[in-house]
């Protein structure tokens, strides 16, 4: 096998459909939403990697410490000879753990964003070239096809991502994650967890700016792809606690009445002032919550570390 391979799993034109899928049901629906993946075009995905670098966003900084202090443990419990990665991004901090499998074969990051993809295995082929990386542009939520790469299979959800699911998707989620692992095959889970509001609010409303621009670039998004005339301005961040969910949620707030047209759907959508959209949710977790959902899905939780201040949670659990 050539050591890069990028496979498009979708029809070049079904991102396309699934953006006006999502942009006709959201925005015609009350409250009006849209779901995080359309954050990741390559601006968003440039701004996430910014996200990650400022000092009010510790998930990445908590989770490289479990990931470097880790590493070997995870390598010796999963001998994983296929890495697969779901919503890979940058990969930056999944070197840790490329460094730590002796008998890596294949690295296969799956993410929506081309641009993280290709940059991300320019970078690690740089520095690694017998590795094989077969990257996949393929949206996790859709069902997987795997290459016939060789096991044991290690999947690795980092980042926190996993709680960007409503409950319900993170069911149907894990257990298609299931679906992929083999007899000893592991799934290794980064979870945000629950915490002091106000250190959870800063980590989603930053003082310089950069998430409420990331928040922002889904408006750019459906303005350049679907002829929108909205104008991101016209909309604040928001940033907020949901108590009773446990998640963070973000929102858009229209500064003022509008309407926007967006021409590639015949739609026009009206805007009270005031009115809110949500664009993320960020679920935070408790172990036993997660125990309990990787169990629904037929996995048993074996490993649970967390970084010495206790704000993020690595998990490893086996196919049960
Ligand atoms: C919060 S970032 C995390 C990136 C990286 N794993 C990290 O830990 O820093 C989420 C990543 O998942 C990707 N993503 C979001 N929704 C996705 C989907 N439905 N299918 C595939 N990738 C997705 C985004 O493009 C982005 O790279």
């Amino acid at each position: 096998m050539s050591p890069f391979l990028l496979t498009r799993t979708l029809p070049e034109d079904a991102t396309e459909a699934a953006l006006r899928a999502d942009v006709l049901h959201g925005l015609t629906r009350t409250p009006k939403e849209l779901p995080p993946k359309w954050f990741y075009d390559a601006r968003g995905s440039e701004l996430f990697e910014e996200i990650t670098r400022l000092p009010e966003y510790y998930p990445t900084r908590a989770e490289r410490e479990i990931l470097l202090a880790r590493a070997p443990e995870i390598a010796a419990a999963t001998a994983a000879r296929t890495l697969v990665e779901l919503g890979s991004g940058s990969s930056e901090k999944t070197r840790h753990l490329l460094d730590a499998l002796p008998d890596l074969d294949s690295y296969v990051p799956v993410d929506v964003s081309e641009s993280a993809l290709t940059g991300a295995a320019k970078t690690l082929l740089a520095e690694r070239p017998g590795l094989n990386v077969h990257a996949l542009i393929a949206d996790f939520t859709r069902g997987l096809a795997l290459p016939g790469t060789p096991g044991p299979r290690l999947v690795a959800f980092l980042g926190g991502t996993i709680g960007n699911l409503l409950p319900a998707e993170r069911t149907v989620f894990l257990r298609s994650v299931r679906s992929l692992l083999d007899p000893g095959d592991c799934l290794l889970l980064g979870t945000d967890l629950v915490k002091d509001e106000s250190v959870l609010v800063r980590a989603y409303d930053d003082a310089a700016g950069v998430t409420a621009e990331f928040n922002k670039n889904v408006l750019a998004v459906v303005a350049r792809e679907l002829r929108a005339d909205v104008d991101p301005d016209d909309f604040d961040h928001v940033a907020l606690w949901n108590r009773e969910q446990e998640w963070i949620e973000m929102r858009l707030r229209a500064r003022s009445a509008l309407t926007v047209k967006i021409r590639e759907l015949d739609l026009a959508v009206s805007f009270a002032a005031g009115e809110e959209m949500r664009t993320e949710v960020s679920a935070k977790f408790r172990q036993e919550g997660v125990r309990a959902e990787l169990a629904e899905a037929g996995m048993d939780l074996t490993h649970w570390w967390t970084d010495e201040e206790g704000r993020f949670a690595l998990s490893l659990s086996t196919a049960s």
